[in-house]
């Protein structure tokens, strides 16, 4: 069983984050969230990985994962000229998966818990193609699934106006050799994509073998900024236990299930956890409240925030609240202490300020 992880695309939902970044590496708890997709593959037994990319971002994805060796595997990078599609990755992708059955995992979606339990049951039964489904509130954004009373999958259907049910198809996908003919059946969708949905449909026409799960754990697709606060919270309140390798000083309380990194200084501050500050971090005359991550090497002064995400090399001076807020890496947020008291904003494309 080989895995491939879907990291190219345009992540055009993500911006200003993801202008100049690949959105897979936006950090989720200070680590990205690619990194929770390896870890999740990794975790089930399998050794190769392929990893598909851009030519805008793949640079920057292959100088953060490199080899694999960091988790002890094996990791291939396949270049996908343009984002034509989920399946049209898979075609590219076909001299690296060979004759395997594969794991396909979008590099963008955090699921709780694991997946190896579903690899054993599809290793055992060995169907053509395993698809996990979530209910949802808005499944007009994703891949639906239209199942009869006994679980049976009737349709698939990619972004339905009219969606026959809530049921999402989440991105994790298990495939026999069989996705690759039924890939070679389909037309480009409306929106000019290979659809990986289209794909699995022609399956289930075809009288081939596709289960589903109902996946029991969370699923978070951290496409836009308030799911990547949300990624946050419940990435935040799962994983992080204390442990403190920075120095705290005398006059500052740190309560609950707060990590902070090597080389950081906490100084006259209060942190509530759970939260994690990044190495080299300052936080000084500050409070840091519940469900925030500081990247590293930021600075935070004279001021209060909760439910934030900094990236790395941020600065936070003297502002009174800072709530609900996602800052890019290197943003400063800084009060202005000049007698002429105008907002000065220097801020990329697509960003959005609340005053
Ligand atoms: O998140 C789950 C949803 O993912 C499913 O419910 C949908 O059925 C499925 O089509 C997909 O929808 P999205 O529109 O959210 O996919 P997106 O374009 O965001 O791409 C998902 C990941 O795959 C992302 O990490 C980028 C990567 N990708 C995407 C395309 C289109 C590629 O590597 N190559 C591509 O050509």
């Amino acid at each position: 069983m080989k895995g491939l992880i879907l990291s190219g695309g345009k992540g055009t939902r993500l911006r200003p984050l993801t202008h100049t970044s690949a959105k897979q590496l936006v950090p989720v708890a200070n680590k990205p969230i690619l990194f929770y997709v390896i870890e999740n593959i990794v975790k089930a037994g399998i050794t190769e990985i392929g990893i598909i990319i851009s030519p805008e971002t793949g640079d920057e994805v292959r100088r953060a994962v490199g080899g694999g060796e960091r988790w002890g595997v094996k990791v291939e990078y396949i270049l996908q000229e343009r984002p034509s599609g989920l399946a049209h990755a898979v075609k590219t992708a076909r001299p690296f998966l060979g004759d395997s059955p594969f794991v396909m995992y979008l590099g963008d979606n955090l699921i709780g818990g694991d997946i190896t339990e579903l690899i054993n049951s599809f290793q055992k039964n060995r169907p053509d193609a395993v698809i996990l489904l979530k209910p949802v509130d808005n499944p007009s954004s994703f891949g639906v699934a239209e199942i009869d009373k006994d679980g049976n999958i009737v349709r698939l259907v990619e972004k339905p106006k009219e969606p026959k049910s809530n049921l999402a198809l989440v991105g994790v996908y298990l495939f026999s050799t069989e996705i690759h003919k039924a890939i070679d059946e389909i037309k480009p969708s409306l929106r000019g994509e290979l659809e990986i949905t289209d794909a699995i449909q022609r399956l289930v026409e075809k009288g081939k073998k596709v289960h589903s799960h109902l996946l029991e754990a969370w699923w978070l697709d951290t496409g836009k900024k308030d799911d990547l606060l949300a990624a946050n919270t419940v990435v935040l309140d799962e994983v992080v236990k204390r442990e403190i390798k920075g120095e705290v000083d005398a006059n500052s309380d740190i309560s609950g299930r707060v990590r902070i990194g090597k080389g950081a200084k906490v100084i006259h501050s209060t942190i509530r956890g759970p939260v994690v500050i990044g190495e080299n971090c300052r936080i000084e005359n500050s409070f840091v409240g519940p469900y925030s991550s500081i990247g590293d090497n930021s600075v935070i002064i004279n001021s209060a925030l909760e439910h934030c995400v900094l990236m790395e090399g941020c600065e936070v001076n003297m502002i009174d609240r800072l709530e609900d807020s996602l800052l890019g890496r290197g943003a400063k947020v800084i009060k202005n202490t000049k007698k002429h008291h105008a907002h000065r904003l220097s801020i990329g494309d697509d960003s959005v300020v609340e005053f």
